[in-house]
């Protein structure tokens, strides 16, 4: 089974949006997927429970000690706010792609920094067994935040995978237990567009 870990140690960065539209898109791809949920606040849990029966299918579950994980083709890891420790290290065990949900801001980026720092100097990220990608979230790829954040990523030697803009698309669609990909195109063709680097990145061998 393949992962990838979606972390960012802070709250609001987009990493349930991200965890919950890579995981449809495997779906869409018509890829057995399970996203493990590691945030106390079930918000990956809360939007599978909710998501339409005819869509394609993405199994939420949570951490538990004594049951074996299910089984599946794709494994997509939804974490909490300033993940670190014991369960971070976990986390790189199952993965082999980590996504890093970043909006550029001041206090995003800062706030980022030194976990980016921590998770390159990781072991299996050194030996590149495990790749890092970054998404930046709400930025317009052609303003200057876009450029701030590319610069910023360029100290870490790290890619910028794709931007998200800064939608109600991405709110409305979750209350509904939807995903970018769950809708007409005519309505997000530019949204899914964006997210096609990001998958494909993702799902590189
Ligand atoms: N590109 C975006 N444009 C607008 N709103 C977004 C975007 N990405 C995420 N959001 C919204 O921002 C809030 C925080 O995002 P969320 O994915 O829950 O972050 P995290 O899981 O890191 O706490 C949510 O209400 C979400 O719907
Ligand atoms: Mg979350």
């Amino acid at each position: 089974m393949r992962a990838v870990l979606v972390a960012n140690p802070k709250g609001g960065s987009g990493k349930t949006t991200v965890s919950i539209n890579i995981a449809a898109a495997l779906a869409h791809a018509g890829r057995r997927t399970l996203l493990l949920d590691l945030d106390r606040q079930r918000s990956a849990s809360t939007w599978t429970s909710i998501r339409p029966g005819h869509l394609p299918p993405v199994y939420a579950f949570r951490p538990h000690p004594d049951a074996q994980p299910p089984k599946g083709d794709w494994l997509v890891i939804d974490s909490p706010a300033g993940i670190h420790g014991k369960t971070l290290s976990h986390a790189l065990k199952l993965a082999d792609r980590i996504v890093v949900p970043l909006q550029p801001s001041l206090f995003d980026m800062s706030a980022t920094s030194e976990f980016l720092g921590e998770l390159l100097r990781e072991k299996v990220v050194r030996g590149r067994r495990v790749r890092v990608g970054v998404v930046g979230v709400r930025v317009d790829p052609r303003t200057k935040a876009a450029s701030t954040l590319a610069a910023f990523l360029g100290q870490f030697d790290l890619p910028v995978l794709g931007y998200l803009r800064d939608s109600q698309t991405y709110p409305n669609a979750a209350f509904n237990g939807l995903s970018i990909f769950d809708m007409a195109p005519s309505i997000v063709e530019r949204d899914q567009a964006s997210w096609q680097p990001i998958v494909d990145w993702v799902t590189a061998e």
